[in-house]
């Protein structure tokens, strides 16, 4: 039977109740009371009485593959239809292994990365009984001071999009949905990453311009590779909430997008319209809800009490239900769970691919290639019989998952201590540099190098946690300075799920971001650090100077009166205080090995609408290290009907170089990379000047004018 009929079929046989409560999202907590799932979030009284709890659609997260086993099964014997449920979760960076937290696996400038992370973190979630997960978040920011920045791809359109796109092929594995792949939730649609100030869930105030440009287009990347589901932001966008917005939810993702993903709303934001101001009570946010386009509801109850209500008054006419639950049980068919609601859970083979060997080996990878060497006048890579003190609060540490990571534990992790135990002469975990013994202060002194643990704990970023201050915390940077005075050499490792202010840290002999890089956080910072791995990750977001300069970024548009270095006129773009650059520039990254940019050429000089420009340029490897360099190409549109950005990161190519190889390497650049998004969301390419860039980052390239003439 057609996939048509037969959803026509199952719908015949619900009643509206049933119907109705597909549409609803509840937490495991509601039928297992001891259950290990855990749950972000206040739970409200939801109203529900016994019945109307087996009417849910799907499920929030879940504690165990036997836990999954036990609700699916609860349920049916008490559904009064044959609709299995479906379980969601947050599985964000890693199911069991854990991979770098989202804003490193941007760092790595390497889609494969991101995409294989993914592939890796389906497999192990399909065999725990998950059939959807809540990521990629495309949610692009310019704000490091809000606290989800970690949970993002940093402030560029191209790196989120591209990014996010990965991680959907890998969650996905390209659509083949139902062997050992999940579908995926995109989220949080849209804007959510301008918070106003970098606080968390604050007001979005985005001109129509900047939303088609920057914020809009990763999500619509996403959608084109396969995500089956968009959750809406918290925050409003013109002055309405995102979860009832309809030219979110209908112009863009109905009408423009042709989208047919099913809309979800976030962890009771249905319910918050009603403290937003935006709805008078429950039954106006169902019906705010419902005409805006928004298909389920999570952890509220607001459309299982009140939409029944409003269908029966011809507010709301049924078949627009259908026409939603239609679409749920469409997924629900993809996912095999008619055929088998327990598909792919399977709690033996869960124990045993879970964390397996070649999934930790996998975690090791992306983690070196996750981290950013921003500093380095030789130091490192550290000879094998370098003496060194590690010190700092992360020294003794296995806490690197980050953020999001409630199913890694931190005891499949090995502290920094463990894994350079043979180059150690002292360790400690102090933080305060007058806590040292005169004992402790001459092992430091006596030793080669000071390596240096420094950045935040796990808990100061991520949801709900933003910070007005970005500086190291806990006098870290006095701490740094003290043992600087004192050691032979320094050498700083900098964890944190955001940009930090490093100018003062920035002084040590080495300076390297690590992030949090996930299970195989040490080992891969010992390879680093011992030269048995080459850095290669690049920056994903500016790090600014000062809190004062945010938002700082790459891509931002030239003013008519623009600053130019050493131009003695006052009446500039520019702070009387501090520098308009940032401390470092988005793209940036240092390696052990040296690589030489020249002969930057056009292969291809004319464009038509079928064709592309071919640019190439020779990349040395000028040491004897093998490394990989992130090779980046932006493009400035000189003039337009509207002012365009000074560069525009439009492709990426992360290239393995040989010691003292030479490659060419060729970008392509076609009708779609040179056109921009005007405040109506109309893709316009205008005739007239380009000028290309090919580089390591936003500020050092080659480059080389093009005339487009169409
Ligand atoms: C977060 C979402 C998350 C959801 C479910 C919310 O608080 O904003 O990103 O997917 O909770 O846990």
């Amino acid at each position: 039977m057609k996939t048509d009929k037969i959803i026509n079929e199952i719908i015949k046989n619900m009643t509206l109740t049933e119907k109705i409560g597909q549409m609803t999202q509840l937490p495991p907590t509601i039928y297992i009371h001891d259950s290990e799932a855990v749950i972000y979030g206040a739970l409200r009284n939801l109203n529900l009485d016994r019945l109307q709890t087996f009417n849910a659609g799907s499920i929030l997260g879940i504690g165990s593959p036997k836990e999954m086993i036990k609700l699916q099964k609860l349920y049916l014997d008490n559904a009064t239809h044959k609709v299995p449920l479906m379980f969601m979760a947050d599985v964000i960076h890693g199911y069991k292994t854990i991979f770098p937290v989202p804003i490193a696996l941007a760092s790595s400038f390497n889609f494969d990365v991101a995409r294989k992370a993914a592939r890796i973190s389906a497999k192990e979630s399909y065999l725990s009984g998950i059939h959807v997960v809540f990521s990629p978040m495309c949610d692009l920011s310019r704000d490091p001071r809000w606290g989800r920045v970690v949970e993002g791809f940093g402030e560029d359109v191209y790196l989120t999009g591209e990014m996010a796109k990965a991680m959907v092929e890998g969650y996905t594995n390209y659509g083949k949905l139902g062997e050992d792949s999940v579908a995926c939730c995109i989220k949080h649609f849209a804007g959510y990453g301008a918070a106003e100030g970098g606080r968390d869930y604050n007001t979005v105030d985005l001109s129509r311009l900047s939303l088609y440009r920057d914020y809009l287009p990763a999500y619509k990347k996403a959608l084109d590779a396969g995500a089956d589901l968009v959750m809406t932001a918290f925050n409003t966008l013109d002055g309405v909430p995102a979860v009832i917005n309809p030219f979110l939810l209908k112009d863009v993702l109905r009408d423009a997008w042709q989208s047919k993903a099913l809309t979800i709303a976030d962890y009771d934001a249905l319910n918050q319209v009603i403290e937003h101001g935006a709805a008078k009570d429950q039954v106006e946010a169902a019906l705010k809800g419902i005409k805006a386009g928004l298909d389920i509801e999570m952890a509220s109850s607001v459309y299982m009490n009140k939409l029944e209500n409003l269908v029966k008054s011809n507010q709301v006419f049924e078949s627009q239900i259908d026409e939603i639950v239609g679409r749920i049980i469409e997924l629900k068919i993809k996912l095999n769970l008619f055929e088998n609601p327990y598909s792919g859970v399977n709690p033996e083979k869960e124990k045993e691919v879970c964390l397996s060997e070649e999934h930790l080996n996998y975690a090791k990878e992306s983690a070196i290639e996750s981290a950013v060497l921003l500093e380095n006048n030789g130091i490192l890579p550290f000879k094998q019989n370098t003496k060194i003190a590690l010190v700092g609060p992360f020294s003794k540490s296995r806490a690197f998952n980050g953020p999001w990571s409630w199913k890694g534990k931190d005891d499949v992790n090995s502290s920094l201590e463990e894994v350079f135990q043979e180059q150690l002469k002292f360790v400690s975990e102090k933080t305060n540099f007058n806590d040292f013994t005169d004992d402790e202060l001459l092992q430091i002194k006596n030793a080669d190098v000071c390596l240096i643990t420094l950045g935040e704990e796990p808990h100061l970023s991520g949801e709900a946690h933003s910070r007005s201050d970005i500086s190291l915390p806990n006098n870290q940077d006095e701490f740094f300075e003290s043992i600087k005075q004192i050691a032979k050499k320094t050498v700083v490792l900098v964890f944190g799920g955001r940009p930090l202010l490093l100018n003062r840290v920035k002084k040590a002999d080495a300076l390297m971001m690590c992030w949090f890089l996930g299970s195989k956080s040490s080992e891969a910072i010992y390879d680093l650090c011992m030269g048995k791995a080459n850095p290669s990750g690049k920056l994903p977001m500016s790090f600014p100077r000062n809190v004062g300069q945010i938002p700082i970024y790459y891509n931002y548009l030239n003013t008519g009166r623009a600053y130019t270095e050493g131009s003695r006129n006052p009446f500039v773009s520019k702070y009387l205080d501090v520098e308009n650059t940032p401390l470092y520039p988005f793209g940036y990254g240092l390696s052990y090995a040296n690589f030489k940019y020249s002969d930057l050429s056009l292969l291809k000089n004319d464009l038509t609408e079928n064709d592309s420009l071919v640019i190439s340029v020779t990349i040395t490897n000028e040491s004897n290290t093998l490394g990989m360099e992130a090779v980046q190409l932006y493009i400035r549109d000189y003039v337009a009907d509207i002012v365009r950005p000074v560069k525009e990161l439009k492709k990426v190519k992360k290239v393995l170089f040989k010691p003292n190889e030479s490659k060419r390497i060729e970008f392509e650049l076609n009708y779609n990379d040179l056109s921009y998004f005007d405040s109506e969301g109309k893709l316009k390419l205008e005739n007239g000047d380009f000028l290309i860039m090919v580089g390591c980052s936003s500020e050092e390239y080659l480059s080389l004018n093009f005339n487009l003439k169409k």
